[in-house]
């Protein structure tokens, strides 16, 4: 006798039958799903890859846990059609996280300190927490490098995020670079652009050399030829250029809202011929200096025995401290070779007590250590680790510059077409492989506060010779200041550079091709 199925037997058997096919229809390809194999730059401190994946597709919504949040998560959202041109909807949602979503909540949790963040990627959502809206900043910057870069080529998706568990710390509190706007000067908004570029590296500090021989870059109201007549020129002849205060201080906000800080400089006593053509009391023999467009470093002093040279100081601090840049300001005082050594100190130790009394931290190139120093100040290696064993001495801490290592304006090789060679030669790997906490006998992780990359702009005349030196170098040294030392080499460090360099390409960034790196085609 023929076998007769029951009737709720069929149905279930072609409720399943239908169920395969869907599964077989609908569900995803083989994807690339490990988390670990993702060329993130800066290396986190921990990735944990969990071998699945999270679709982020036009189901995919963005979910805040308070109002203090929804900034970023509309920064996200930007961020994530600039990639993909998805257009995630945002909203505040306190309880538990709904289903396809990217949440982002402030969770306290001692170990991941002020700037760390956990990133945990499973297929039905993402969980982004950090005990501070910063932490929250930088776990965005790393998640978006699963995506495609903006600015390349549309792209069709899917958009597939492999799973696993982010958890991830700064080692250095202070992660900076400088650029100097005094030598060449750089639009408002070509500093948006590069302090765009420094938020993708969690970069968190922006040194502004807003004066020098050649220029003067800043808008100060009780002195106005400062800008009028030492603005007005720059390296070469060109016309030169100032920020106006309101300038500065959107500079200050839009750097502000990356979650990074204007540290401003004004370098004293030396570096001073732009003040000295616009101003003859400032010079000892009351004469005006002519402008300088040169390169020639060292010939230059404020006068240090003159009484109006420290109201001209008092006036520049203050009105800058109006601005309010950040805790820091830096005095300068390097290569003042035509300052005697008593004239030096005397200088050095009276502003820095005209900083301090502003409400700034100071800091101050390494020659200052040659002052009397607390432990307030910090010094700024560059040059002389005799002279910042000297500070670490006092309980200063430093930030370290070394010039052989981190100086951007430095050529590649012989061949570079742009930078200077007086300190080394950088090749992209001499810039990787190094460690600031053993470069220097005497000098270790204790005495640094962190590590900042100088650009300096004699030969640097815009934005695509600024990317031209930064770019790929800046990427390995925001790693030695970001991530763990543990485990770092140049050998695994160069193929995730090959692999992160499409996201330079799809931003238009024009960066050095070294031949120490095989590049994608
Ligand atoms: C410097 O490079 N003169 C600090």
């Amino acid at each position: 006798m023929k076998k007769k199925f029951s009737k709720p037997l069929i149905t279930t058997i072609g409720i399943a039958l239908l169920a395969i096919g869907f599964v077989a229809c609908y569900a995803p390809q083989e994807e690339p799903t490990d988390l670990a194999a993702t060329a993130f730059i800066p290396k986190p401190m921990s990735v944990t890859a969990t071998a699945k994946s999270f679709h982020l597709n036009d189901k995919t919504g963005i979910e805040v846990q308070n109002a203090e949040l929804e900034k970023l998560g509309n920064d996200l959202a930007g961020k994530i059609k600039a990639a993909t041109g998805l257009d995630p909807v945002v909203q505040v949602k306190e309880e538990s996280p709904s289903y396809r979503t990217i949440y982002l909540s402030l969770q306290p949790e001692a170990e991941l300190g002020e700037e760390g963040y956990q990133l945990t990627i499973e297929p039905e959502r993402i969980v982004l927490s950090a005990n501070r809206p910063v932490g929250i900043y930088y776990g965005i910057q790393t998640l978006l490098q699963t995506l495609p870069a903006p600015g390349g080529p549309a792209h069709p998706g899917p958009f597939i995020v492999p799973t696993g568990t982010i958890r991830d710390m700064p080692r250095f509190a202070y992660r900076g670079v400088m650029l100097d706007v005094a030598r060449h000067f750089f639009s408002v908004d070509e500093v948006k652009q590069y302090i765009d570029y420094l938020a993708e590296q969690k970069i968190n500090y922006l040194h502004l050399h807003l004066t020098d021989d050649q220029g003067w870059r800043i808008e100060i109201k009780s002195w106005p030829d400062l800008t009028k007549i030492g603005g007005s020129l720059e390296v070469g002849g060109g016309p030169g250029g100032f920020y106006t205060q309101e300038e500065f201080k959107d500079l200050i906000r839009y750097a502000g809202d990356r979650f990074i800080t204007i540290v401003p400089e004004i370098d004293m006593p030396g570096h001073t011929n732009a003040a000295l053509a616009s101003y003859a009391d400032l010079n000892c023999d009351g004469k005006a200096r002519e402008l300088y467009t040169g390169t020639e470093v060292g010939f230059s002093s404020l006068c240090v025995p003159k009484e109006i040279t420290y109201q001209f100081v008092d006036d520049v601090v203050r009105e800058i401290a109006d601005l309010k840049p950040g805790p820091y300001f830096h005095l300068g005082g390097d290569e003042s070779h035509s300052t005697g050594l008593p004239d030096f100190i005397k200088f050095v130790e009276r502003v820095r007590g005209i900083v301090r009394s502003h409400g700034f931290i100071d800091i101050g190139w390494d020659e200052t250590a040659q002052t009397a120093l607390d432990d307030q100040s910090i010094i700024q290696l560059w040059a002389s680790a005799d002279f910042a064993r000297k500070a670490v001495e006092h309980g200063t801490k430093l930030i370290m510059s070394p010039a052989t290592k981190t100086y951007l304006d430095m050529q590649y090789d012989s061949l570079t077409p742009l930078g200077l060679h007086w300190a080394a030669y950088i090749e992209v790997d001499q810039a990787y492989e190094w460690d600031p906490t053993t470069l220097f006998p005497g000098i270790g992780a204790e005495n640094i506060l962190g590590l900042e990359f100088p650009l300096w702009t004699e030969t640097v005349t815009d934005l695509k010779d600024l990317e031209f030196m930064v770019y790929p170098r800046l990427l390995g040294l925001s790693e030695i200041s970001w991530s763990p030392k543990e485990g770092r080499s140049w050998a695994e460090y160069k193929d995730r550079l090959a692999s992160y360099i499409p996201r330079l390409d799809a931003q238009g960034i024009n960066y050095y091709k070294s031949p120490k790196v095989d590049w994608p085609e």
